[in-house]
């Protein structure tokens, strides 16, 4: 009963996504929390205050001018009353009226009345979020504190549309819920207040609708960077590529397939204060992947053509705008691990590489452990073998160090 007690007022936005927050109140409900549910206009064209209120086990609130409402619980009691508020689905216009401050529903009445931390789950069309007034928009809400959880990439309720827009899972927002809920301790974390994006995992590069090409990346590391530095506090989004593994608790996880959609989700993060890119991306992709499944039989082998995939560590690093005032890059070496690493340093523009030997003596790829160098331009800093875990934690604290005296 990780929630118990807790008084979550639940938003329920006007999207197709809307169907999740009904799961989503289930499994708030099964961890102890009470839930009052506020559904806009909008959103009760996708689901009922009926089904809301019976799995909430008390009337969903729909209107600012309802007597009844207003009399017995009212806006501003709906959200004084609650250790947080969550917006799910946060669709484009309801995150562009909180940007502004508008207060015409219900729903943007509590939100400007409360004081508790906010947490929206973005979904939307993926040319709507993309797009500069919502990333605009969403810049803003981060900036006044507001809390985010995905939106992942993936298949949209329009046919044949993918791409960055999912509202997150019932249970990653949950597990967000229950970060942001987390007992303080009363000490700032050493990086409360940064903004952290790690890059994870391997990327998946199409050959035709069903085929790809990948590599044996676990996402391990990355997902135990964005895992350390979110328990220091920090506002971290991990890009990853396919994994199998659990998304971290307290991150935000925005997942991609290609090297092309992690440069343009990176792109979409920033700014930040720190990036760790601990991806294996692929170096190159099929110049044409085929709009069909290649068939056996016409034309003998398949002659695939490759293209050289962009260098999301060089291009972030090399960024005239919205650099990060601190870049890792990271450097799978078998030999001459430090002079490689030095050479990739160099040539990236990163400010630190963390060198990973992956020479069969030391770590194989895949595996938990890991033994590191981290070159920057000032030295080397060679670490002894240890977990992902425990080089997760190390850099995490020196990415900490480093960016202790700025604002
Ligand atoms: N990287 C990236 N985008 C790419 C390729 C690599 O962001 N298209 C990042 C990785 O996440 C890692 C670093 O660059 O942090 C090192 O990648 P690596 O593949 O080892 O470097 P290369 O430049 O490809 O060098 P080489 O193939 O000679 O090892």
């Amino acid at each position: 009963m990780t929630l118990s007690s807790t008084r979550v007022l639940l938003i329920i936005g006007g999207g197709i996504a809307a169907y999740k927050s009904l799961d989503l109140i289930r499994r708030l409900k099964e961890r102890g929390a009470r839930v009052r549910v506020v559904m806009t206009r909008a959103a009760q064209e996708f689901v009922t205050p009926l089904s809301a209120g019976a799995l909430a086990g008390e009337r969903a609130h729909t209107d600012l001018f309802d007597s009844k409402t207003e009399f017995d619980i009212g806006h501003i009691r709906l959200a004084r009353e609650a250790d947080i508020v969550v917006v799910a689905p946060a669709t484009a216009d309801l995150m562009a009226k909180m940007a502004g401050g508008h207060a015409d529903d219900l729903a943007t009445t509590a939100l400007l009345a409360t004081t508790a931390p906010v947490l929206i789950a973005p979904a939307m069309n993926a040319k709507m979020w993309s797009h500069v007034a919502t990333q605009r928009n969403a810049a803003q809400l981060h900036a006044d504190g507001i809390a985010m959880v995905g939106p992942n990439a993936g298949e949209m309720a329009e046919a044949g549309e993918a791409g960055v827009g999912r509202m997150a899972e019932p249970l990653e927002i949950v597990a967000a819920v229950e970060a942001l809920l987390e007992p303080r301790t009363g000490q700032p974390k050493p990086l409360s207040g940064k903004r952290l994006l790690v890059t994870s995992g391997p990327t998946h590069e199409p050959i035709d609708p069903v085929r790809y090409i990948a590599n044996r990346s676990s996402g391990k590391q990355g997902h135990a960077i964005a895992k350390a530095a979110a328990e220091l506090g920090a506002a971290v989004t991990l890009i990853s590529g396919p994994v199998t593994i659990a998304d971290p608790p307290g991150v935000r996880v925005v997942k991609v397939q290609s090297a092309k959609d992690m440069l343009a989700a990176v792109e979409a993060a920033l700014p930040v204060d720190a990036a760790v890119f601990a991806a294996a991306v692929a170096d190159w992709r099929v110049a044409e992947p085929g709009r069909q499944k290649m068939k056996k039989g016409f034309g003998g082998t398949p002659q695939l053509a490759f293209v050289e995939n962009p260098d999301i560590l060089a291009t972030t690093a090399k960024r005239e705008s919205k650099r990060p005032r601190l870049v890792v890059g990271f450097a799978a070496e078998t030999e001459n691990v430090i002079d490689n690493a030095r050479d990739k340093l160099a040539r990236k523009g990163c400010d630190w590489i963390v060198a990973n030997d992956v020479s069969a003596a030391t770590g194989i790829m895949g595996g938990d452990a890991n033994t590191v160098h981290v070159v920057t331009a000032e030295g080397v800093d060679s670490w002894p073998s240890q977990s992902k875990e425990e080089v997760a934690h190390a850099l995490v604290r020196r990415i900490a160090d480093a960016l202790k005296d700025t604002p």
